[in-house]
């Protein structure tokens, strides 16, 4: 392995910033067809709302809301409690208004242009849910859904890399089998990379970035395992259970990348894995996130081999709570390999 001469390439930095970049960047491409630059003015608001809004959603009120949903009913309550998701609603307008002037129903850029499409025919049928507000909403559910929750992953991978060199070494091994030097990862790549898509897997499960779900109301009284659930009832999953259960996994509180493994060092799933949750609420977007962390996590170590910056103490492994479960800042070194 060539390492470099570690002059400015190596300087330490939080990679909080490079990765969300990267992954929002991914969903403005999907929604708006159009990646930014990472000194884009209008990219930076963007991301220092949505970080905002995010932080708001995991403060002492809006958890409260979700236990008392009624008090959302009290004028005033919503807009002084969300205010950054108001920021960011009306970015959103703006950027929507901006894609309406370049629109051409005849040629579908994305995500935008099709919401659009949509909204055009429902124009002819009354009561449609596709109009200008669910536009504005679902662009924003995509964004909070879709850019938080694969960047903490990544950061979690990336934490777990500098913490576990032995591992980090082996990914490496099979990155240069598999792919070598000259050329990006595929998502055909994965078939034959089980050690990688363990350790990706066991970031997910360690990482456990929502250990509790989204809140869901039952629409009508319910029975659960001898419990009887009345209709209104606010339920909200516990994916922590599952996925550090004792009773299913080998080392529950440790990073151990062979929970999926099996004794040929094939990859194995795991039913108790469940970082998307299940059922009919289960995540819309794990398949574009499969590949994110696939494409993004193998791409990084390729290029790279991950350290703790001399001196530094040793990050904590135990994250702190907004919205989802985040690594503590920490700062990394990367090398060139
Ligand atoms: C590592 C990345 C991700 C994780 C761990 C994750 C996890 C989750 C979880 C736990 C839920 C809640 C399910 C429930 O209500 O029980 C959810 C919902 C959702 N996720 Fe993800 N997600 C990820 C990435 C994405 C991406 C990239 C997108 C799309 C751009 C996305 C879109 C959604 C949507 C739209 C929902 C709401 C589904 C519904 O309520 O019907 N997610 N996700």
């Amino acid at each position: 392995m060539a390492i470099l001469n570690c002059s400015v390439e190596c300087r330490p930095f939080d990679p909080h910033f490079l990765i969300n970049n990267a992954v929002s960047n991914v969903i403005c491409s999907l929604v708006y067809g159009e990646r930014f630059d990472y000194d884009n003015k209008k990219f930076q608001r963007l991301l220092h709302f949505f970080e905002q809004a995010l932080n708001e959603e995991g403060g002492f009120l809006p958890q409260l809301l979700i236990v008392v949903p009624w008090l959302l009913r009290i004028p005033g309550v919503p807009q002084s409690v969300f205010r950054a998701q108001k920021e960011v609603l009306d970015f959103t307008d703006e950027l929507v208004k901006e894609h309406r002037t370049t629109w051409n129903p005849t040629h579908t850029r994305d995500f935008t242009d099709a919401f659009l499409q949509e909204i055009e025919k429902a124009k002819e049928h009354a009561g449609s849910s596709f109009n200008d507000n669910n536009l504005r909403m679902v662009t924003v559910d995509l964004f909070t859904a879709g850019t938080e929750t694969t960047s903490t992953t990544l950061r979690w991978a990336l934490l777990y890399m500098l913490l576990h060199p032995d591992i980090q070494c082996k990914v490496h091994e099979e990155i240069d089998k598999v792919i070598g030097r000259d050329r990006s990862p595929q998502m055909e790549d994965l078939a034959n990379m089980p050690y990688t898509n363990a350790v990706i897997y066991e970031t997910q499960r360690y990482g456990d970035i929502f250990p509790v779900g989204v809140p869901h109301m039952t629409y009508r009284d319910t029975e659960l395992q001898g419990f009887f659930i009345p209709k209104g009832t606010t339920v909200i999953t516990n994916l922590s259970s599952v996925l550090k259960d004792e009773t299913v996994w080998e080392k529950p509180h440790q990073f151990y990348p062979e929970h999926f493994l099996d004794a040929d060092g094939q990859f194995v799933k795991r039913e108790a894995f469940l970082p998307f949750s299940a059922g009919r609420r289960v995540c819309l977007g794990e398949q574009l996130a499969r590949m994110e962390l696939f494409l993004f996590f193998t791409s990084l170590l390729q290029h790279f081999t991950f350290r703790l910056p001399e001196g530094q103490a040793r990050p904590r492994e135990v994250g702190r709570f907004a919205a989802t479960l985040t690594p503590h800042p920490y700062q990394i070194q990367a090398v060139p390999r």
